[in-house]
């Protein structure tokens, strides 16, 4: 008999075997979506890292193509680290990455297409005059990487941006080119933040004030803001911040409304790392791809033969309100809809949870609107709640609240012995509503050992007037992918159920808030599986 892999994702983008970290380079060129990312061609843990490549039509299947840059210089010989591709006038795609050299110094070299009329791009060249960037005097060799998409001034220049840090301030590095080849070091970063540590995969790019279209990168002016991520290797997680790129001077200042530190907005509160974006010419938006690591331990990963995972490429934009970004499944995913069951005013009353039959619950697309009719009961706010995350492990699925704990109990057994629960709670503050968003892994597996299992949440600035509050989820066998409140806050959770699996999970709704819920409408699809690699 065929042994199916339990936890393998049918709609996520994996490699057939081994270790994946960071999505690299993407890109779109010439009606083609390339997505390269950091590969071990060797096992299933992090080591020998090479730039795999695929390409798709539609950024849901895709094809393996041979590896785009694999160490074989001096300039790269101990690893090819994570970087970006920008798109030169002429479409020409160039990449810049950090290359390991042989004192184990990050330097930045590139590389082109070997033959740009392969549609698909298949071999890259490293010319002789790499590397292009090395850290000079000032600048840690051991933290220096990650260089972006490069973008280019009414003046002429390339500008780019490399990751780094100055003892525990986290530094985003700006260097200027002419031609791409030659780069000079600007005498100020383009921005900087204290006590964030090492910024790995910083992004820098602009969005339009209103509308959900996206930009090219080297977009200024007074119709756009700008908005800067990046990844905090201490803490494991990343942030942005919305702000005022002043293109002259090359400062980037982040609006006062966005924290800017480790406590600011994040794409995603749960297992979401070294993420990056590109501009998508053909449909004129904005495309984040970023890395979920497994939540399984390194043995069970060489025991699986693979490890790490894309979160399905999302939509961004600016929200109407300015002040954080929205995000959403990029339609193509849409496609992969199958069998389709629906529920609509559905009265949820505390203590009750409702099966949605019909569908393959271990790889499904929800999409639900709750509403509740009034906010008296909700729970006072304690202001010392700072961390939602914690708020989340005391306040779990099944400690009953005033408005909610409502929402999905996905992945579930027959018996509840598993599940992944995706809630809101709303609480009552002085002078406004709370709302969290939790996806709690700490009940979605049985299994005892090598697993973490923790309880992300995160507060989301939402509008309650409507007394309505919409979650999109994505289930994927180990992948819990939710987007709250139409993509203001979404989070993924890795999962490793051993009931809850194949036609054995189960999907719910469920409120245990003494305020009854109503489930407006539910839309749930069977989700077919992709061809990936
Ligand atoms: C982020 C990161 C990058 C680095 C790459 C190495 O996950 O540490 O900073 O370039 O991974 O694989």
């Amino acid at each position: 008999a065929v042994i199916k892999p339990l936890h393998r994702t049918r709609f996520h983008f994996q490699p057939r075997r081994h270790w994946i970290n960071d999505p690299n380079g993407p890109m779109y060129f010439n009606g083609i979506y390339h997505l390269f990312y950091q590969y071990n061609p060797k096992g299933a843990i992090w080591g020998n890292i090479v730039w795999a490549h695929s390409v798709s039509r539609d950024l849901v299947n895709w094809k393996a193509l041979k590896h785009a840059i694999y160490p074989s210089k001096p300039f790269d010989i101990n690893g090819c680290w994570s970087g970006s591709a920008t798109v030169l006038p002429g479409n020409k795609p160039v990449i810049l990455y950090t290359g390991i050299d042989p004192q184990n110094r990050q330097v930045q070299n590139y590389a082109i297409p070997a033959n740009l009329s392969d549609p698909y791009l298949t071999d890259w060249i490293k010319p002789d005059d790499n590397p292009i960037v090395d850290p000079d005097s000032g600048v840690n060799a051991s933290a220096f990487r990650d260089p972006t998409t490069a973008w280019l001034s009414d003046s002429g220049h390339w500008k780019t941006i490399i990751g780094s840090k100055r003892r525990k301030r986290g530094v985003a590095y700006l260097y200027r080119s002419r031609d791409f080849v030659k780069w000079t070091k600007a005498k100020h970063p383009l921005h900087s933040a204290p006590n964030t540590g090492m910024w790995e995969c910083p992004d820098f790019f602009p969005v339009p004030l209103s509308g959900n279209q996206g930009l090219d990168v080297s977009v200024t002016g007074n119709l756009v803001k700008h908005v800067l991520k990046v990844s905090l290797d201490v803490t494991r997680y990343e942030y942005y911040t919305v702000g005022k790129y002043y293109h002259e001077r090359d400062r980037y200042v982040p609006d006062n409304t966005s924290v800017d530190g480790w406590n600011g907005l994040r794409y995603d509160y749960g297992n979401f790392y070294a993420s990056k974006t590109f501009y998508d010419p053909a449909k004129k938006r904005r495309v984040l791809w970023g890395w979920a690591n497994e939540s399984d331990s390194a043995v069970d990963d060489v025991s699986k033969g693979w490890a790490g995972i894309q979160a399905i490429p999302r939509t961004v934009w600016l929200d109407p309100n300015r002040k954080q970004l929205l995000q959403w499944p990029v339609e193509e995913l849409n496609r992969l809809r199958g069998k389709q069951v629906k529920l609509s005013h559905q009265k949820l009353y505390k203590e009750q949870h409702v099966e949605v039959k019909g569908i393959t619950a271990a790889q499904a697309d929800v999409e639900v609107t709750f509403s509740f009719s009034s906010l008296d009961k909700a729970e006072p706010f304690d202001p010392s709640w700072v961390d939602a995350q914690a708020v989340c492990g005391k306040l779990g699925s099944k400690v009953q609240g005033g408005v909610g704990p409502f929402g999905l109990l996905t992945l579930a057994s027959e018996n509840l012995e598993e599940f992944t629960p995706v809630f809101f709670r709303i609480f009552k503050a002085h002078h406004n509503h709370v709302v969290l968003l939790c996806s709690d892994a700490s009940s979605s597996s049985l299994k005892k050992e090598g697993l973490y299992k923790p309880s992300f949440a995160g507060f989301v600035d939402i509008d309650l007037s409507s007394k309505k509050l919409p979650l999109r989820t994505l289930i994927d066998h180990s992948v819990v992918e939710s987007f709250g409140g139409g993509g203001k806050i979404c989070i993924t959770s890795r999962v490793y159920p051993t009931k809850a699996v194949f036609g054995d999970a189960h999907l719910y709704v469920f409120n245990n808030g003494t305020e009854a819920i109503t489930v407006d409408y539910l839309s749930a699809w069977s989700m077919t599986s992709a061809t990936v690699n």
